[in-house]
Order: structure tokens, then sequence, then C-alpha cells
């Protein structure tokens, strides 16, 4: 269709006459390229050792709370020579779920971790994850470069003990993530631990437990991927830095193929929503297209739609100062995607996705677009933009109208889109909107089982009525409430030729104390790809 010149973006403003790039290109260059520092913890499941043959910096030893010791921890604590029996009659350790305590080991364990299970009789996710984050904060802040994690002291009869071991290799991926790129004292403080086996004793099959493990695993590198790029400063971290990315993401696996749209092809393609929210910028917008093959082409792919503002300060409708620093954070949608593609590339999931970034900067100046200003979007319909602060739907309409090209089975959209969202949800839950129940219902539990929990909010037509406007198809704002469900329903009047779900992360992408990106929904995400790829 023809877009109407009075409301597309004027050619000047996506010209090459941008004073553009040479600061970020050279003088902000990252310190240390992303590649060498995102060092991998290797985690495999092993065979156990009879005691007097294990070698190992680290023993950690799984305890149920129990009356008396199981037989194999009786046979640990004589090995020892008794100090894991005194460390309890003294009172020093008593199991809980998620209690740590270090022993001098013996002979070839150097050390040895216990760590509390409680009672291994009502496990939840809950009480997994929580056993798994004690366990792996403790081991990975340690001077140990290599540990086993030794089940033998759990029962058999542990109902699908697999959780339980996914969730250790996740929580000792993510506790190995640290921030470095731009701090010169990390280098000297590297964590030491590299590799770490588990022996799955009799809990279940070796092969059961590679698998949980390698799920674990993966699910942490796709999430540490993730915060390294959320984490990022909007000087270095810009639309075409994210587009590298990409293609170095690209060039990991054979599975994986990147193509990007730089502002002249979308400005020809009609994607004036988007590019107006670069248009006050220095830094040109990018479309990034990341597929992943892992099915036949004709297969319908999973479409994941990624919010990339690398900085939004509000554009004309300016942000106020305190905490602004914070929405070089608003990419966390974008960086999900990745993280997510990663995973599953990892993972070798038997589907096709196609991840689509829309990534722009919002900054004000004198070509900003203006309040009041209206552009027609991909799709055709005008959008009348109130306030431009309101620029996350705006390119994520465009991406959503681009999605279509590629027949997909279902769409999901991640953004960092409203504060609205914090207010409903604090950091707890990601708001989950969707046209679709059966997938609003598998996001929901997906995210339970991965503990990266959503909730569902509606999107009802009363709703859709606070976007007319008097100028445009739709206004890009609401006017009577219920902010994070009118920026929903705007994005759903874009996604209507498919099954879609949008995801509203800004209350759980990052924390404000400590600062930082927590990885999610990343494990949300990869839950729900491995059960439609029927790996779950
Ligand atoms: N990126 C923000 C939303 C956000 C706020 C993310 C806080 C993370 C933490 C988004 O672009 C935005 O500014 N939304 C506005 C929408 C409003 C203008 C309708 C908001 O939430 O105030
Ligand atoms: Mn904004
Ligand atoms: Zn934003």
């Amino acid at each position: 269709h023809a877009t109407n010149p009075l409301t597309s973006v004027p050619n000047r403003v996506i010209s090459l006459t941008r004073r553009s790039s040479y600061t970020s290109a050279l003088s902000l260059r990252p310190l240390i390229p992303l590649g060498t520092l995102m060092s991998v913890l290797n985690i495999t499941a092993k065979l156990a050792a009879p005691l007097d043959q294990i070698k190992t910096q680290a023993l950690v030893v799984l305890v149920p709370e129990r009356k008396s010791l199981a037989t194999r921890l009786k046979q640990l604590d004589k090995y020892l020579g008794g100090t894991l029996s005194r460390t309890i009659t003294n009172g020093d350790f008593l199991s809980s779920i998620g209690s740590t305590c270090w022993l001098p080991g013996t002979q070839g364990i150097h050390r040895v971790l216990l760590v509390g299970c409680g009672s291994m009789n009502q496990r939840t996710i809950v009480s997994d994850k929580k056993i798994a984050e004690a366990l792996a904060r403790t081991l990975v802040s340690s001077n140990a470069k290599d540990a086993i994690v030794w089940t033998e002291g759990l029962s058999p009869k542990a109902a699908q003990p697999e959780r339980l071991l996914e969730q250790i290799a996740l929580h000792l991926t993510l506790s190995h993530y640290q921030y470095s790129q731009t701090l010169n004292h990390r280098k000297k403080s590297a964590r030491a631990l590299r590799r770490v086996s588990v022996t799955p004793a009799n809990l279940c099959t070796p092969a059961t437990a590679k698998r949980a493990l390698d799920a674990g695993s993966a699910t942490g590198r796709g999430a540490n991927l993730t915060r390294e790029l959320v984490n990022l400063p909007g000087n270095i971290c810009t639309p075409r830095y994210l587009a590298g990315e990409a293609r170095k993401l690209a060039k990991q696996h054979a599975s994986l193929s990147v193509s990007v749209l730089d502002e002249r092809k979308m400005a020809d393609l009609g994607m004036h929503s988007l590019l107006s929210v670069g248009n006050g910028s220095e830094q040109p917008s990018r479309l990034i297209t990341l597929k992943y093959q892992g099915a036949s082409a004709k297969t319908r792919p999973y479409c994941l739609v990624g919010k990339g503002i690398t900085f939004d300060t509000g554009g004309i409708s300016l942000k106020p100062g305190a905490k602004m620093d914070e929405m070089k954070f608003d990419m966390g949608g974008a960086a999900s995607v990745f993280g997510a593609i990663h995973a599953a590339a990892l993972l070798k999931l038997p589907i096709n996705i196609v991840g689509v970034v829309a990534a722009a900067e919002n900054m004000p100046s004198g070509t900003a677009t203006k309040p009041g200003d209206v552009i027609t979007s991909l799709s055709g319909k005008t959008i009348e933009i109130l306030n431009t602060d309101a620029e996350g739907r705006l390119v994520l309409c465009d991406a959503l109208t681009y999605v279509s090209r590629f027949s997909p089975e279902e769409v999901i959209d991640i953004a960092t889109l409203t504060g609205a969202i914090i207010v409903a949800l604090g950091h707890e839950a990601t708001g989950i909107f969707s046209n679709d129940d059966h997938l609003a219902d598998s996001l929901l539990a997906a995210g339970s089982r991965a503990h990266d929990r959503g909730w569902r909010f509606p999107i009802w037509e009363e709703y859709h009525r606070q976007l007319e406007s008097p100028f445009a198809d739709l206004a890009n704002i609401g006017t009577g409430g219920a902010g994070s469900i009118t920026a929903a329903c705007f994005l759903a009047e874009f996604a209507e030729d498919y099954k879609w779900a949008h995801l509203d992360i800004a209350g759980t992408a990052f924390r404000s104390s400590p600062k930082g990106a927590t990885g999610r929904p990343v494990p949300m995400l990869v839950d729900y790809l491995r059960e439609r790829a029927g790996r779950r």
C-alpha cells in the first residue's frame, strides 16, 4: 500500500547527514569484547565415584532434614572423620532449606559445602529454587575452581529430581555471571569456578540428569546474555550495537541467521511509526531479524518481538531527571529475544523461531517528533503521537505488522512498556496480555514452572476506546487510567492477524537496588519454547 507522504517521516531525517557515530564507534568502544568476557561455566552429569577416589576442590553435599543421617551421608561423615555429624549435633547446620555450611575436606576433597534441602517430601519449584540459589551463591563466591554436586544423601523417591537438577544448573550459571565490561577491577576478581559435575546417583538416569542440566545451563546462558546487553550503558549499546551483537550470536550457531534493515529500507517499507521514535537521535534506528531454524523450513515459526529502545529520555515529552539512567534498560525486551533464541539454539529445539528487534534511541532535538504529530504506520493506520514518551508501542506496532510476513504460529512481544505495570504488580510478576486464551495460559504455566511468573490482564474493547483520536486512526496514549492495558490495546490493533501475547517487563527486567538486569523473562520464554517443542 502507498504511504501518505504527508504523514511519513521526512527524507531529511533518514539521509546520511547525521553527525552520527564517531563517538560510539571509537572512543566509547567496549573495553573488552563481549565474547571473551562471558566465561561459560561447564556443568556436566557424572557417575558417582567411591569417596576415596573423589578429587575435587569442593564437594557440595545436599542434606535433607531428617531425624538421622541417611546411610550414604553416614558413610561420608565417617570418611570426613565425623565433622558432618558433629556440625549437626552442635546445632550449626539444621538442614533447613537454603542453609549452607562449609567444612574442611579430607584427602582428595579440599572442602565440603553442606546445603540444606528441608523436608524433601514437600518439594515445589519454590523450594528447588531456594536450594539451588543458596548452593550457587555460596559455591560461586568461593575459591574452588571445580566442584562435584553430590546428591546421594537425597532419597531416590524424590519426585521429579530433574527439576532440582535443572534449577541447580540454572542458578549456578546465573550466579556465575558478573558485569565486567566497563570495570577495570573486575578483570582481577574474576570467578574462580570453571567446572561443576553433578552426580545424579540413584535419583534419575545420567541421561535424564544431562537433559535437565543442559536445559538449566542453556536457560542461564541465555539469561546472562540478556543481562549483559541490558546492563551495558546507552553510549555503548546503541541500535547498531544490538545489530552487531545479533550478527555475533549468529556466528556462534549454524542454526541462526540475521538480517538488518537500516532507516532507508524501513522508510521504503513505510515503517514511519518506528522511525518517528529515532527522529531526534544521532543514532540511527535498526530493525533486526534473528532467525533460528530447528525444524523444516516449511514449519511456521514462533515469533518473538522485542522493544529495543537503547535509551529512553522520553523525547520532547521529556522524563524527569531522577533515575533517568535506568532508561538504558529500555531494551530489555530486545535483549530477552536474543537470550531466548541463544538458549533455544543451545538446546537445538526442533522448532523455528523468528526474533524481531525494533531498535531506536528516544531523544529530544530539533528533528524529534513533537506531541500532536501524526504519522502513518506500516499497517497503514495513522497515529497521533500525543506523548513522545509512549514510544515503545510506536516501535513495536511496526514490528508486529512486519512479522505477519513470516506466517507465525504465535507471536509474543516483550517490552519494558509501562511504569504503570510496576504500580500494578511491583517487581514480582510480568504483565501478560493476549488475544488468545490458550497462549496466555501457556505463558502463565511456563512462568510458574520456571518460577519466572506472569499475571494476565484484560484488553477489553472498553479500554480500546480510550485510544480514539480526532486527528488519526489511533492516539498513542489513553486518557482514563489503566496505562498498561491501554498500551497493550494499542499493540493489539496491530496483531489482529495471528495469536499474540504481550509481556510487559518494566517491573521484572531489572532491579534498582542493587542496580542491574535480572535476565527475566528468559526463563519463562525458554520454558514456553521447550513446551511448544515437546521438550517439557
Ligand atoms: N520505558 C518506559 C516505561 C518504563 C518505566 C520502563 C519505568 C521501566 C521503568 C516507557 O517508554 C514509558 O515512558 N512509558 C510511559 C507511558 C506514558 C507516557 C503513557 C510511562 O509509563 O510513564
Ligand atoms: Mn518512554
Ligand atoms: Zn520506553
